[in-house]
Order: C-alpha cells, then sequence, then structure tokens
C-alpha cells in the first residue's frame, strides 16, 4: 500500500463515491488531505469523520477562486501541498447529439475540463514551494473510446487526457507528474444516473448489458478507483508520468 508520510493531498468532488474512497485511504495510509465539494455541510462532515489530518472546504471547482481558497487552506493548515486529486465531474444530459444544448455542453466542460484546468493553475506554485509532486486528474474510459449519447462527457474526458500529456512534459522538469486515473463502469451514482438515462425505469437492464462487455463481470469499486488514485499521488509511483491508468475490469481491453 502506499505510504503517504504527513503529504498533503487536495482533493475535488471528495463527497462523492471515489472521491471520499480516496480521502479515506489517503489518511488510512498517512497522508494528509484538504477535502473539497460543493455541498458544505457533506464536506464538513467528511472532514469530521477523517479526523485531525483532514480538513474541508465548500468548493465549486468552475471558480478558480474556490479552487484557490482549497490551496491557500491546505498551504495555511498543513504547512504545504504535495499533491491534488482534480477528480470533481459531472455525467451531464444522456442524449443524442443534435439534442446536446449550447448550456449541455458548456456546464459539462465547465466542471469535467475547465475545473481540473483551475484546479492546476491554483496548485502549481504550491506543489512547486513543496518540492514538487503530483497531479492526478480523473478522466474515464470515456476518455479512451467514444459513447453514444454522451458526446460532451466523453468529448471533455478525452480533453484531460490531451491536458495531461502536454502537462507532464511542461511540468516533469520541474519535479511534477500528471497522470489521469481512467475508470470503467464504477458501482456508483454516477453509473446508477447513466444507466437510467439510457433507459429510463430499466436501469437495471443497461446494468446487465454493461456488465457482460466487462471481462471480470462486474463493476469495479469505488474502492478500487481509490487504490490506484493513490498509488499515482504517492511516491510508490515516483517514475510514473504522462500515462492513463484504467481501473475498467478489462473493459478496454478488447
Ligand atoms: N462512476 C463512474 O462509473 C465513473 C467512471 C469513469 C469516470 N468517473 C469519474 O470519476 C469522478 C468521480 O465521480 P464519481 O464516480 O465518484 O461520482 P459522484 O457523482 O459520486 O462524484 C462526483 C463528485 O463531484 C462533485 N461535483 C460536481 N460538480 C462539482 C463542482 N462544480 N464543483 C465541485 N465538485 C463538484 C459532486 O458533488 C460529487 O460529489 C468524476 O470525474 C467522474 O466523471 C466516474
Amino acid at each position: 500500500m502506499s505510504d503517504f508520510n504527513n503529504e498533503v493531498i487536495a482533493i475535488t468532488g471528495a463527497t462523492g463515491g471515489i472521491g471520499r474512497a480516496t480521502a479515506e485511504l489517503i489518511v488510512q495510509c498517512g497522508g494528509r488531505v484538504v477535502v473539497s465539494d460543493v455541498d458544505a455541510s457533506k464536506v464538513s462532515a467528511l472532514a469530521d469523520k477523517l479526523g485531525e489530518n483532514a480538513v474541508g472546504l465548500a468548493v465549486d471547482v468552475t471558480n478558480l477562486a474556490d479552487n484557490q481558497a482549497m490551496v491557500d487552506l491546505a498551504e495555511q493548515t498543513f504547512g504545504q501541498l504535495n499533491g491534488v486529486f482534480l477528480n470533481a465531474g459531472i455525467e451531464g444530459q444522456v442524449a443524442p447529439f443534435e439534442q446536446q444544448t449550447d448550456e449541455h455542453w458548456a456546464k459539462v466542460f465547465a466542471v469535467n475540463f475547465h475545473g481540473v484546468r483551475f484546479g492546476i493553475q491554483a496548485a502549481l506554485p504550491a506543489i512547486e514551494r513543496s518540492g514538487g509532486g503530483s497531479v492526478v486528474m480523473t478522466s474515464s474510459v470515456a476518455g479512451l473510446r467514444g459513447a453514444g449519447g454522451l458526446c460532451p462527457y466523453v468529448a471533455s474526458k478525452h480533453a484531460l487526457i490531451g491536458l495531461m500529456k502536454s502537462l507532464a512534459i511542461e511540468f516533469g522538469p520541474r519535479g511534477i507528474r500528471v497522470n489521469t486515473l481512467n475508470p470503467g463502469p464504477v458501482d456508483n451514482r454516477m453509473m446508477r444516473s447513466i444507466e437510467e438515462q439510457l433507459n429510463p425505469g430499466h436501469g437495471n437492464e443497461v446494468q446487465q448489458a454493461f456488465t457482460q462487455r466487462i471481462p471480470l463481470g462486474r463493476y469495479v469499486t469505488n474502492e478500487e478507483c481509490a487504490r490506484t488514485a493513490a498509488f499515482l499521488l504517492s511516491d510508490a509511483s515516483s517514475g510514473v508520468s504522462g500515462h492513463t491508468y484504467l481501473v475498467d475490469g478489462g473493459y478496454c481491453a478488447g
């Protein structure tokens, strides 16, 4: 298991499935975390549960100032920031391309792409001050392949991979590693929403169809994603930069 040696990681989307599991794991592994998400009461409940090695604040990632406040809180509370897990994301509307409005596109890109970009912009000076570190963005298998009905989501997750690869080249000489976590279908809220939107009232049938295409025969779990995120955020992956890390039960192997 990854060892964090008191390192400080800021996490967005931290009260969701993957974010919460990752925050819990990092604290268990000797790290300290700044947990952030949109709902202040959920964030403070999570920070309280995690204990003295956690602090939380409400952050809307679409806003640079909120991302900056998260970074400032890390330095004010713990004196350093070693990494960021830019994980907040939304699935958006499931609809054919022609029915995806400008508003749908803008909302998905504001959170999934620009939210990550703002997080990096805010965190970069602090990570440099701490002597280098790790940036992990949550992309998806939808960053590597298409999915009908999910054009904005898929395009935003592909865009993150281009950003990650370019930043790995730019930031490498400064000791900052950049990678993406690419989950396949995860057994959590977001997949329940996508399943239900794809076939209202029959989400369980969509789940069965997805599952049949996964070699392990099941969705992955939040905790399985968290273990790979923690690996990428910790020094256990000190030689790894510029890569996509799939946690997909073999979904993309075919
Ligand atoms: N669930 C899956 O099957 C799956 C698969 C591949 C990738 N992902 C990605 O994993 C990441 C985490 O999602 P999850 O599966 O834990 O789902 P989730 O919905 O439980 O978590 C997403 C979190 O992001 C937060 N969020 C949304 N908009 C925000 C904003 N403007 N500012 C700050 N936070 C915001 C939500 O409040 C939520 O807590 C997302 O980027 C998602 O796209 C999920």
